[in-house]
């Protein structure tokens, strides 16, 4: 077995590298079964470190020859790398190796798309192209030569010369070998250019496939956008000439801030109205934004080891969440992230696979790129800004900056800059990077006097290697409300440290109706018993949009729960008050749409599994179908005058006004379609010009199961279009009845055009697969297995995306004992395959531990 018994790596033992590279030389003469890469690299001892051997990682390459000062030395090969005696001064290292990128499915080193060269380094990727110190702390500047046919050949930095049959770069800004990429093919550009604040002229393109020209033109605006917001919310210009954004269709993950050359996931950057979703383009200029900002917290600032992932990929998520909050809705990005981060990072954090936002251990750190350390480590810096205030925080960062610049850093660095800009004590708050789990919040009032006190006990649950939590700081955003509707104190964050610890608020004339966690100030579960009446004068009242929206969910959260647990008619009181919100035209479109979402159903089994209650994934299913069957009833009348005043008389804009109208007619039509049978969805099919509209009447229909014809033409319309088909196989396994789930997706992969080693195609079956939650957890186990097959057959070309998918598995000791036994089984059938990779056998162990 090649990785029996994989190795973990302990942030404990971090040890500084014992050189220092001045500069790498890089000669890549690209072919697609014997590329040669050539290496020079000036070693120097840094002074005081011990160097006690001379190791440089390398996986899978093919050493031709190595030399020292020009004379040849033959190093100790290992499956990891080599080992090689060095002189005790500084020495010119010199090697090549072949390497076959268009054998290279794992889609990391370098490898081929669609006839393209590109490159994944980020985190171990650099290894599979050259002997190297593959390691964050080791930051070098990077001289490229490229040398091949192909039309166009990229690498990071400026261009500095080129001819016939090649083209060479410089990087002048050292940075560590994840950040390094190569990109060579017969491309296209969407050309662009910025003139930052102190007056340099940056080249911008957009690097595409023939054919994809024409998707370019959001990316590109969404990339100038972000140029100017880091500018001017952030004092940060750019860096080089030339900014360069590829984009690739074989991609593990969403994209990639490679030093001056970003690579991306087609479908993470081309646009265009015809083909891409109004989600689609909030999600492109978001992960642009995400990349772009990359080059300073990221780049500019990096991590010194992978445990401190989270200071480059927290801060990042919460720098682009603050963009998209000021090119959108403030209110709408709040609400969208939370049920975000209760659907990804909670099951994460309440299941076996929890671990801290800065982790202790791993065996492959392509498993540790979760929702954790992403979006539960911008929640961590977000509370530290409401902690510190604005001003600080702007402080602080500029301190970070300035102090940081050109190094490789962690938390603690992190952290100390705002002691020192603040003098602030952070120990306590410390604990948020190292205590793995999700607090839970308790709430008790009292009224006396005139005097209002809250009571709030934190409690976190154990979670794996952390049987014992310590209280956390807790910033608790509360304001208080009149029993008729005004606001008498308003938002005010409590800082609680302690256990339980209580907070008076004096002076009130009569009982207060408290508005608590406003705008979810921290990441928490609150356990608050109040009655539905305090719910609906909040869902009526409160001036926080989140707290409003937030009374609105729980409301409909517990008329699921009776529904499921004891058959109960729908909460009409609820569903009238939600009407009210829902009809009324001084709220913004897309904050009604997102009213009436209702909580999900993996939410709905997890809420019940906290309450000791087993999920029956049927049953919500139909409690979920039945209170929508009853909205749809309730609102008949009204329906479809909301649905004509959504209606957007003008030439598409992606931006958010528009996109809102067309988020809550899509969310009516929704409710329409049980009332019709899909008459209002094929009219729109049929009208559709932009893919919003198109995509949202195929929804409906497949739901109301009068999906044949336009499946059909959706099919016959975008047979050329791969990031549409990508949809079209997404969809029907995504929307269908969960009895036919598992089939469909089955019968999709006997299609000619499923590819599964494309990971957005894999994840476009699979993935949905598992967001179909009774389908996928069908009690006959067929979701689970075809799923399993699925992922042994992939995790031999691809472990990366493998591993990731195991995670869909996380949930399972919530179900009952079938269900549990039946996704045990397959688990164990994984885990015993020989030849497993390093990256799905540690998920799996996790996984069943
Ligand atoms: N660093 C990338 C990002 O967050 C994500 C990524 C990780 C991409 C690993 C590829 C491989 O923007
Ligand atoms: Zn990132």
């Amino acid at each position: 077995m090649k990785d029996a018994s994989p190795q973990t790596v302990y942030l404990s033992d971090y040890k500084p590298f014992g050189w220092h590279i001045a500069d790498v030389h890089l000669t890549v003469r690209l072919d697609p079964t014997a590329t040669r890469v050539r290496s020079r690299i000036r070693f120097e001892p840094t002074p005081g470190a011990e160097h006690p051997e001379f190791f440089l990682h390398g996986e899978d390459l093919r050493l031709i020859s190595a030399s020292i000062d020009g004379a040849p030395v033959t190093p100790e090969l290992t499956a990891e790398g080599l080992r090689c005696a060095v002189p005790e001064g500084a020495f010119t290292w010199e090697a090549e190796v072949e390497i076959a990128p268009a054998e290279n499915f794992a889609l990391e080193g370098l490898y081929m798309s669609n006839g393209m060269y590109c490159t994944q380094c980020e985190a171990e990727g650099f290894r599979k192209i050259s002997y190297y110190p593959d390691r964050p702390d080791v930051m070098a500047t990077f001289t490229v030569r490229i040398e091949g046919d192909e039309r166009v050949k990229l690498s990071n930095g400026n261009p500095v010369a080129s001819g016939e049959g090649w083209a060479e770069w410089h990087d002048p800004w050292p940075k560590p070998a994840y950040l390094f990429a190569l990109v060579a093919g017969d491309l296209v550009n969407h050309p662009g250019s910025f003139t930052t604040a102190s007056g340099k002229e940056v080249e911008l393109n957009i690097w595409v496939r023939p054919g994809d020209e024409g998707k370019c033109a959001w990316g590109m605006e969404s990339l100038i956008a972000s140029m100017k917001w880091d500018e001017e919310v952030y004092g940060r210009e750019y860096d080089l000439d030339i900014f360069n954004i590829v984009a690739v269709d074989d991609f593990n993950m969403g994209a990639m801030e490679n030093k001056g050359l970003n690579i991306f996931n087609s479908s993470c950057v081309l646009a265009s109205p015809e083909t891409s979703t109004d989600a689609n383009f909030e999600r492109i200029e978001a992960i642009i934004a995400h990349e772009y900002f990359h080059n300073w917290t990221g780049n500019r600032i990096t991590c010194r080891d992978w445990f401190q992932l989270c200071l480059k990929e927290g801060l990042t998520v919460y720098r682009d969440s603050q963009f998209t909050s000021d090119m959108r809705s403030a209110e709408v990005k709040r609400i969208g992230d939370v049920i975000d981060l209760r659907a990804r990072q909670f099951p994460e954090d309440q299941g076996p696979l929890s671990h801290p936002v800065r982790p202790e251990s791993f065996q492959e750190i392509n498993n540790f790129y979760t929702a954790t350390v992403y979006e539960k480590g911008a929640e961590v810096i977000g509370m530290l800004k409401r902690l510190v205030g604005d001003e600080a925080y702007a402080k602080a960062l500029d301190l970070y900056f300035d102090r940081h610049d050109g190094q490789a850093c962690t938390i603690e660095d992190w952290l100390q800059v705002f002691e020192d800009a603040t003098g602030r004590d952070l120990a306590q708050f410390k604990r948020w990077y190292s205590q793995s789990g999700t607090p839970h919040l308790k709430v008790s009032e009292t009224f006396e006097d005139g005097i209002y006190t809250l009571t709030f006990t934190q409690e976190t649950p154990p979670t794996p290697g952390q049987p014992d939590k310590l209280p956390q700081v807790l910033p608790i955003a509360v304001g208080l409300l009149n029993p008729n509707g005004d606001e008498v104190v308003p938002t005010t964050v409590l800082e609680m440290t302690e256990a339980t610890q209580s907070f008076a608020f004096e002076g009130l004339s009569a009982k207060p109706v408290p508005s608590i966690l406003r705008g979810f100030s921290a990441p928490v579960v609150l356990d608050r018993e109040t009655s539905a009446d305090e719910k609906r004068f909040l869902l009526a009242h409160d001036t926080d949009a989140f707290n409003r929206w937030e009374a609105s969910r729980d409301l409909g959260r517990e008329c699921l729960v009776d529904m499921i647990i004891q058959g109960s008619e729908p909460d009409l009181a609820w569903i009238d008050a939600l009407g009210e919100v829902v009809r009324d035209d001084a709220l913004d479109p897309a904050f009604r749409a997102m009213m009436l979402a209702l909580p999900t159903q993996a939410e709905l089994a997890q809420l019940l599994h906290s309450r000791d209650i087993t999920p029956d994934p049927d049953a919500i299913h139909a409690a979920s179908e039945a209170l929508r069957d009853a909205m749809a009833q309730r609102w008949a009348s009204v329906l479809p005058e909301i649905a004509d005043k959504m209606w957007v008389d003008a030439p598409f804009d992606p931006g958010a006004e528009q996109a809102g109208k067309r988020s809550l007619g899509g969310a009516i039509l929704a409710l329409r379609t049980r009332l019709d049978g899909g008459a209002a969805a094929q009219t729109q099919f049929d009208a559709a010009d932009n893919m919003t509209l198109q995509l949202g009447a195929l929804s409906c229909l497949i739901r109301a199961g009068a999906e044949d014809k336009a499946l059909a033409a959706f099919r016959k319309q975008w047979s050329g279009d791969r990031l549409v088909m990508d949809k079209w196989f997404a969809l029907q396994v995504a929307a269908t009845e969960p009895a036919n789930a598992a089939a469909r997706a089955e019968a999709l992969t006997k299609l000619p055009d499923f590819d599964w080693k494309n990971p957005n195609r894999f994840r476009a079956v699979f993935g949905s697969l598992a967001m179909n939650h009774a389908g996928f957890h069908r009690a006959d186990g067929s979701g689970y297995r075809l799923l399993a097959d699925w992922l042994i057959k992939l995790d031999e070309k691809n472990p990366q995306t493998t591993a990731r998918m195991c995670s869909v598995f996380q949930t399972w000791k919530r179900y009952d004992a079938g269900r549990q036994a039946l996704m045990k089984e397959q688990l164990e059938r994984i885990a015993a395959r020989p030849g497993l990779s390093r990256d799905v056998t540690e998920m799996v162990t996790r996984l069943l531990s």
